[in-house]
């Protein structure tokens, strides 16, 4: 019988490293993070900058290409995603597939594996140009592939893009809007909704993105590797944090309910979590988290809206700061914990809040990839494990078992 762990012992040495909480699965020229300063650049620029001066476009120009665009190259860019914003209209009978009350994670996750069936002049992954296609394809059809997954779940007709109006507002218009009457597209909101893509744009090597490394490490359709990724971006830990987030601020209600959730959170019997709060890398304030708090307010100013929820996330905010056990384990809210007060203002269920992170995350994931599929030294992502079962047996026939 041979002994599995002597095995191990002949194969050289091994990390063990659950979580991958100290391993870096590759290089990368995208994004930097100092978790224990609270810093984010993407190519170097500060995010707090990205957020307050420039554009979706242009945050998503800089992660494709490696620099910030010149005017002409940023209209560029705008017109060819521009260009691709329509969807197949077979892709409309698709959706209508889906159950009424299906999950837009669900249908987002279905219809965008679907998109590797359509478009077979852009998935020659060797070809630099063919990769470039497929990456301004996804971007340009993301919103259009959210709305009308908000579109179906509420039993309203689907609306065309109309390529004159910006990224984001086109988006609002496509989610907001009703066949035949004009949508007048809010300033103030579209300059906050394009303020949170850019904030969820990029985070180097989180779950999603890994996911989508780990897809595409075998060659395989980008269109599909990104659906492995709002796969993996669907659960609580992960995207679906700022859904779980308002809705555990809604449980909570009142700031008096507050120290009874924070005594929960801290409960090891107990698995509630305060969500929103923690990283894996940030053991610091999370940089967007800021830019997000700041921004409630200005969308709160604009549409002239009071909503109680944000007192009680401030000021859970204000206790848990205070309280030993998150100054110890360095618990800090994340971009999750504000964003979901936006966007319900903004007028988005919560069902949808993941959707929108997988719209803005998607260019990261094809900035990812495309980095990925240039490196010479790329190879097929494959851990190891540690085997922790029966060493060799010999076979029991079935009557003698
Ligand atoms: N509330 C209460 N305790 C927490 C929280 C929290 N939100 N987050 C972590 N802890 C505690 C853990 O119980 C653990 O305690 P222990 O050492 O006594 O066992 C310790 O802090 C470390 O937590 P881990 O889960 O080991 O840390 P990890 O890095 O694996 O997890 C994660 C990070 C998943 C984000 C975690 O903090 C969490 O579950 N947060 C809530 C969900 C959330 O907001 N997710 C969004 C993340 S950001 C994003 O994806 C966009």
């Amino acid at each position: 019988v041979v002994d599995i762990r002597k095995l191990y012992a002949k194969t050289g040495m091994f990390t063990y490293d659950p979580g991958f909480t100290s391993t870096a699965s590759c290089e990368s020229a995208l994004t930097y993070i100092d978790g224990d300063q609270g810093v984010l650049l993407h190519r170097g620029y500060p995010i707090g900058e990205l957020a307050e001066h420039s554009s979706f476009m242009e945050v998503s120009y800089l992660l494709l290409n490696g620099e910030l665009p010149s005017e002409d190259e940023l209209d560029k860019f705008t017109y060819t995603i521009s260009r691709h914003t329509m969807l197949h209209e077979q892709l409309s009978t698709f959706y209508r597939g889906f159950r009424r009350d299906a999950h837009p994670m669900a249908v987002m996750c279905g219809v965008v594996g679907a998109l590797s069936a359509f478009y077979h002049d852009s998935t020659d992954i060797t070809d630099p140009r063919q990769r470039m296609i497929a990456s301004h394809r996804l971007i340009a059809k993301m919103p259009t592939i959210a709305a009308m997954a908000y579109k179906y779940s509420v039993g309203q007709p689907f609306l065309y893009p109309k390529n004159d109006l910006s990224y984001t507002g086109n988006f609002l218009r496509m989610t907001f809007g009703v066949p035949a009457e004009e949508y007048e597209i809010h300033p103030a909101v579209e300059k906050a909704m394009d303020r949170i893509f850019i904030l969820h744009a990029d985070h180097e090597q989180n779950a999603s993105t890994s996911t989508v490394r780990l897809a595409g490490s075998s060659g395989a359709n980008p269109f599909a590797c990104i659906a492995a990724g709002i796969a993996c971006l669907w659960g609580p830990a992960h995207g679906g944090a700022n859904e779980a987030a308002l809705n555990m601020l809604r449980e909570i209600g009142t700031p008096d309910k507050i120290p009874e959730y924070i005594a929960r959170a801290k409960d090891k019997n107990d698995p509630f979590r305060l969500m929103g709060f923690g990283h894996r890398v940030y053991k610091n304030y999370d940089p967007r988290a800021t830019v997000m708090q700041k921004t409630v307010r200005e969308v709160f100013d604009a549409l002239k809206v009071d909503d109680p929820l944000f007192e009680t996330a401030l000021r859970l905010e204000e206790i848990a700061l205070r309280d030993d056990y998150f100054i110890e384990k360095k618990l800090f809210p994340n971009v999750d914990f504000y964003s979901g007060v936006i966007l319900s203002a903004i007028g988005f269920p919560t069902t949808m809040f993941t959707v929108l992170f997988a719209l803005a995350r998607t260019v990261g994931w094809v900035a990812q990839w495309n980095e990925m599929i240039s490196d010479p030294e790329q190879k097929i992502g494959r851990p190891r494990q540690l085997y922790t079962g029966p060493t060799e047996r010999p076979y029991v026939p079935l009557d003698a078992r």
